[in-house]
């Protein structure tokens, strides 16, 4: 039987596929079993209707089309969910080229950072780059991500620590298509003599406007940045003003991230690379996702976050690029999953997972997006493989062929 569609309705047809794989239905955030859940159908479609996903299947089930569909030959493709990146960094100006040489040479990132280099570096180049400036720059880094197969993706402030750059920043990813986050709390900038002092000034000046634009707030839980007393302090106001909870947390020290996270009812905890057991135990008891960054772990060559003993004892989590300019200079997801294979031990299933709807989840999306399933938006990233495990295995490889957003090709190699 045709398939009825309202007039006017743009159709695409992926057709001829090798593969397509999503996460299976389940409750959010997928954890435990439910982590590497994933369906797959071997010779399959995608028919999108307008911005939606109308229909999966496999092509000897393809219903008759009538009226105007637009075909896209799959042939030699796998079909992945849009992928969800998360964590990122992307108003940023300058670079870090030369900090990188250094850390080559043996000095360490938080050395650096102590004496006025690392992220305060990044601020100068950042606040000089201006609003123009800094549009160009989150619109370059964007096409950057959809070249790597993402469709959906979180962009945090940060760089700017003053009302102009950090509301600029904000625009600038909202405007690139990204969900803003304030990272009003990433470092203490230096006109303020102290944490607390600048917390006055960034809650005052800064968050009324910024909430109106981000969709999140972050913080950076750390020895050398915002202490668990400052950091509450913050994402209260925060909350209080409507925004959504994150936090960097046990990037270098174990500091109190994860227990105030479940405290504050956090969307999620970031980073964990120097979480112990209590912390994992308290992450797979609630419903704050841990997101793990093992480009940041394997950028500055520190331990790997204990992403095994989460997964097993049940703690929900998500992967992401946390692209940035002095610790993870990556905008690819699919080196991501191939790293969470390699050295989180995560198995294919469970990154594609935690790269897909648990990503969404903790943007609050999940409900339209991250799956490829009818209702969800039609985000597909067509891999040139014969086998969707190729996310993950090719390390570095050029997987992306194609990605449909929003039921329109966007991107074709
Ligand atoms: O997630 N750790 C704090 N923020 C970023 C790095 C920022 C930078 O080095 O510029 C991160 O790793
Ligand atoms: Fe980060």
């Amino acid at each position: 039987m045709a398939r009825p569609v309202a007039r006017g309705t743009t159709r695409l047809l992926v057709r001829d596929l090798v593969q397509v794989v999503t996460a299976a239905a389940g409750a959010l955030p997928r954890r435990g079993a439910e982590l590497a859940a994933v369906e797959v159908v071997d010779d399959a479609f995608i028919l999108c209707e307008g911005e939606q996903i109308a229909a999966v299947g496999r092509m000897r089930d393809l219903p008759a089309l009538d009226g105007e569909v637009e075909e896209l030959d799959g042939r030699g493709l796998c079909g992945v969910p849009g992928l969800v990146d998360c964590h990122t960094h992307p108003a940023w100006g300058g670079d870090r080229v030369e900090e990188f040489s250094l850390r080559a040479a043996g000095a360490s990132y938080e050395e650096l950072h102590a004496a006025g280099g690392g992220i305060l570096s990044t601020v100068r180049a950042t606040r000089a780059l201006g609003a123009d400036g800094l549009r160009e720059r989150v619109e370059r880094h964007a096409g950057w991500f959809l070249a790597h197969g993402t469709t959906t993706w979180e962009g945090k402030s940060g760089y700017g620590l003053d009302r102009e750059t950090e509301l600029a920043s904000l625009r600038a990813v909202r405007g690139a298509g990204g969900l803003p986050t304030w990272l009003g709390a990433h470092s203490v900038p230096p006109e303020f003599d102290d944490a607390d002092a600048y917390l006055d000034y960034a809650l005052a000046e800064v968050l009324p406007e910024a909430a109106e634009l981000a969709v999140a707030a972050d913080v950076f839980l750390e020895r050398g940045a915002f202490d668990a007393r400052q950091a509450r302090r913050y994402l209260l106001a925060c909350r209080e003003a409507g925004l959504a909870l994150r936090l960097h947390g046990d990037q270098f020290t174990e500091s109190g991230a994860v227990p105030l996270a479940v405290e504050l009812g956090a969307r999620s905890v970031d980073h964990l690379e120097a979480t112990g057991d209590e912390g994992v135990r308290l992450l797979a008891e609630h419903d704050v996702v841990g997101v793990l960054l093992p480009a940041s772990a394997l950028f500055l060559d520190r331990p790997m976050p204990p992403a095994r003993a989460l997964a097993d004892a049940g703690a929900p989590l998500a992967l992401a690029t946390d692209f940035n300019p002095g610790s993870a200079f990556t905008s690819s997801l699919p080196l991501i999953c191939s790293l969470a294979c390699t050295q989180l031990h995560l198995s294919p299933e469970e990154a594609l997972t935690a790269a897909t709807v648990n990503a969404a989840h903790v943007l609050g999306l999940a409900d339209g997006r991250g799956r490829i399933a009818p209702g969800y938006r039609a985000d597909v990233t067509l891999l040139g493989a014969p086998d969707w495990r190729y996310l993950a295995y090719h390390l570095a490889g050029d997987v992306v062929a194609a990605v449909v957003r929003g039921g329109s090709l966007v991107l074709r190699r």
